[in-house]
């Protein structure tokens, strides 16, 4: 059983430094406390695995703007102009600062897992500051500030849904949200390069190569749980899929990407199917 939340235990300790940069508002300051937090934990910041911390309110702290709105009202805007292109940086950095959030959640939340597991998911944190910083800076520089676009709030409902359960959490945030990320860079780092923007391209290629690392930290961690509970991983995974009303996973497959991120090849082959099914019902059919 894990001891029951503890006010006498330092905040200098990983977890809680972890919760209490969850809460901070200020998306630079939430990114510099990130970071600085990934560094301390390199240097050997103090990490207390089973400590169950309670859920303060304010769980996740974010700024006023961007406003929040159904996926579908978040407007689409064209490549080729000035304002398209930054709101697309722009919906980059809202996934970069909710990807800030996602993994310092892992990082508190769930009591009793091993050290590893805590110290993994502050490198990811530590990177997701990263990410979202270089994109704040270029979003600067085409004139513009994160909360300039209206936003979405999917990727954090992913969380509130899966918060009681690490497995689901695992399953679904790294192996399926953020490997999203990974069919879809290509594509964008393509629409970059094309309207003549190279910095958001090689922003974005950064960004790739750190997602495969937490893709691969996720897909560890899952067939960690899976083992310890006698799971089938494949099997677990369309179970949770269903059970928590995961995204359809739609091609184009980053199946280069996903390979080294740890997908086994009976689950690339899973994709590959369903991307051809995908396709064949879009075929219309022969006419008799
Ligand atoms: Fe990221
Ligand atoms: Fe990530």
């Amino acid at each position: 059983m894990p001891a029951q939340d503890d006010a006498s235990l330092p905040a200098t300790e990983l977890r809680r430094a972890a919760l209490a940069a969850l809460l901070e508002a200020d998306c630079r300051r939430k990114a510099a406390a990130t970071r600085a937090l990934a560094a301390a934990s390199q240097a050997g910041l103090a990490c207390v695995p089973g400590q169950m911390l309670a859920e303060p309110p304010g769980v996740p702290g974010r700024p006023a703007l961007p406003k929040l709105v159904a996926p579908g009202k978040v407007p689409r805007r064209r490549l080729s102009t000035p304002n398209g292109r930054a709101a697309l940086v722009h919906a980059l950095a809202h996934i970069e600062f909710n990807a800030i959030n996602l993994a310092l959640d892992a990082v508190w939340r769930f009591a009793c897992m091993p050290e590893a597991f805590y110290r993994d998911w502050i490198v990811v944190a530590g990177e997701e500051a990263l990410h979202f910083s270089l994109l704040q800076e270029h979003l600067e520089r085409l004139g513009h500030a994160y909360g300039d676009f209206d936003a979405h709030d999917n990727l954090w409902s992913m969380a509130e849904k899966t918060a009681g359960d690490v497995l689901a959490r695992m399953a679904l945030v790294p192996r399926t949200l953020e490997a999203r990320g990974l069919d879809a860079s290509p594509a964008i780092r393509a629409k970059f390069a094309h309207s003549g923007d190279l910095q958001a391209a090689a922003i974005v290629d950064v960004i790739l190569a750190d997602e495969v690392g937490h893709v691969a930290i996720g897909n560890r961690w899952y067939r960690w749980l899976c083992a310890g509970q006698g799971l089938d991983p494949h099997r677990a995974y369309d179970d949770l899929v269903r059970r928590y009303h995961a995204p359809v996973l739609r091609p184009p497959f980053n199946f280069e990407a996903r390979r080294r991120a740890g997908f086994d090849e009976a689950e690339l082959e899973h994709l590959a199917r369903s991307a051809a099914a995908i396709d064949e019902t879009k075929t219309p059919l022969p006419e008799s």
